[in-house]
């Protein structure tokens, strides 16, 4: 694991923009997994920015989102599809056919998850994944005891998730607390992963990742076993970690000859 610590939520979203738009110079037409949330919200601003500043294009990219509300139609405000064209694709020239989110408003979600598998192994895999974290550790709404070699299914969400999504929804709105996301197997055939994470609620998810054991009970701490993945993270979710100062003079090194 790469493990880069900066100075804050901006210098995240930076790193990040940045390293997405190095992939798709090299491979313009890649196929990202992208994330929800809060956490790649300034990020995406960035890749907005850098588009309309004709540093990068989008065109001829393919999306795979982690994860989708069961029970919420794309339309809805607070559906992960809505997230995606409002936060995302609606300001680039990607073309919307080729971004693939969850359907949550499906009848037959057993269906809709395998034919979800069979749509990524068809694009050829996903070149490069954005994960966020969740407080508990899950990456995608891969919960604390979710199988480390899941496959895209239907998962509950625990309520710590729940109260964390909270402000999204409207007090009297009805929440969902069943999702469909890719599981944890899923998101490690990605060929490289970026995993960004900020603030200090995911300071002991990040300890764990990083330095706990290999563990359902954190799901993220399966990147330990990924060959290329990257955990971006700023000061304030670095904060629990026993080896800072390792991690730090490490990336000083790796600055010689990585470029992104
Ligand atoms: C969203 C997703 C989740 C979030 C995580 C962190 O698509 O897959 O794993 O990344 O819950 O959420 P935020 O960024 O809102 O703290």
């Amino acid at each position: 694991m790469r493990i880069i610590i900066l100075k804050d939520n901006q210098a995240v979203a930076d790193f990040g923009a940045q390293h997405i738009q190095n992939k798709l110079r090299q491979q313009p037409s890649s196929t990202l997994g992208l994330a929800t949330g809060s956490s790649p919200i300034k990020l995406y601003e960035q890749l907005i920015t850098a588009y309309k500043n004709n540093e990068v294009s989008f065109k001829d990219v393919t999306t795979f989102n982690l994860d989708e509300y069961l029970g919420l139609a794309d339309v809805h405000p607070q559906s992960y599809r809505h997230f995606m064209n409002t936060q995302l694709f609606n300001h680039l020239d990607i073309k919307l056919t080729n971004t693939f989110v969850p359907d949550g408003s499906t009848t037959d979600p057993f269906k809709t998850c395998a034919d979800y598998e069979e749509l990524i192994v068809g694009k050829g895999g996903i070149d490069l994944q954005l994960l966020g974290i969740g407080k508990n550790g899950h990456i995608g709404f891969n919960e604390p005891s979710s199988s480390l070699a899941s496959r895209t299914r239907v998962k509950t969400l625990s309520k710590s998730t729940v109260e964390a999504n909270q402000h999204f929804f409207n007090p009297d709105e009805f929440q969902p607390y069943l999702s469909i996301t890719m599981g944890i197997g899923s998101i490690m055939e990605a060929k490289e992963i970026l995993l960004i994470a900020t603030g200090e609620t995911k300071a002991n998810a990040i300890q764990q990742t990083v330095e706990g054991p290999l563990s359902a009970h954190c799901p993220a701490s399966i990147l330990q076993m990924h060959s290329k993945a990257i955990i971006a993270m700023d000061e304030d979710a670095a904060q629990q970690l026993h080896d800072i100062d390792f991690y730090k003079y490490v990336e000083k090194e790796n600055q010689r000859y990585i470029k992104s």
